[in-house]
């Protein structure tokens, strides 16, 4: 009993509660957090993830251009009605080379982190330039001048090699050949083994206009498709034995 009577003083005298209480928590943090700058990582490497492809890089930039991460998140949580609904949840190796990274904050539209594959690129074109010619009710902005605005790859050099400095693992020929990826991508008939060795599993789209004019549309298509497409899933949750 009496160590519960010593415990009144500190019941009774609220600066020593307050201190004390101080004192806890903060012990509570420190152990928390020191671990943490002693870690060279705290992201989990998962196999299949890679940097964008040029073409990919250019939609991404399109998507932080036009605010995308106003209305969509990408981050799918751990909650069962989200996996249910998008699929496996997020892992933080899946948005380890965006920057900035687009989890978002609001969800006026659904989660775009594993949109890639669920349509057609037809879909997603048509989607784009009217949202509500296929989703009456929607509320997303039309963006049909996109696929007025070619793109032509000239600049995504730079945008590469800037992205390296911040730890995106381009190599140099990557970087090299960056222009020449990003045609490649967007060019079915051409010659796409070199775009293929150095991003693997990247996918060929043939442009909205039918031609060979590369567009920001077709561009953000690209981005789109891929997202959420890479990472292995199934060797993450048997390594990991959550499945
Ligand atoms: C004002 C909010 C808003 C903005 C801004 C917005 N969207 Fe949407 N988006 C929505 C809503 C709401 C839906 C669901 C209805 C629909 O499919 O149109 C949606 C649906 C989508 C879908 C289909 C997702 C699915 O799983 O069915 C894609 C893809 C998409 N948006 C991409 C984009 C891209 C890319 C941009 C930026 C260029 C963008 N959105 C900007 C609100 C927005």
């Amino acid at each position: 009993m009496s160590a519960l009577n010593d415990h009144g003083v500190i019941e009774r005298n609220s600066i020593l509660l307050v201190v004390l209480s101080l004192l806890v928590v903060s012990i509570g943090g420190l152990v928390q957090l020191v671990p943490l700058f002693f870690m060279e990582s705290t992201i989990e490497k998962v196999a299949g993830i890679r940097p964008y492809t040029p073409l990919e890089l250019a939609g991404f930039n399109i998507y932080v251009r036009e605010g995308c991460y106003l209305c969509h998140s990408q981050q799918i949580r751990t909650l069962r009605d989200e996996v249910d609904r998008y699929g496996h949840y997020s892992l933080a190796a899946e948005s380890m080379y965006d920057h900035p990274f687009q989890w978002g904050s609001k969800r006026n539209g659904p989660d775009l982190a594993r949109v890639g594959g669920k349509y057609s690129d037809e879909w997603q074109a048509a989607h784009l330039k009217s949202p509500r010619s296929l989703v009456p009710e929607s509320i997303m902005p039309p963006y049909s001048w996109m696929a007025e605005r070619a793109v032509t790859g000239s600049e995504i050099e730079k945008h590469l090699k800037t992205l390296k400095i911040v730890g995106v693992p381009y190599t140099p020929e990557m970087i090299e050949q960056a222009q020449a990826d990003f045609l490649a991508q967007a060019n079915p008939t051409g010659d796409t083994s070199g775009l293929l060795a150095r991003y693997p599993g990247a996918i060929i789209h043939v442009p909205v206009s039918g031609g060979t004019e590369v567009t920001e549309l077709d561009a953000l298509i690209a981005y789109l498709q891929m997202l959420g497409t890479t990472a292995d899933l199934k060797s993450y949750d048997e390594i990991a034995g959550r499945r």
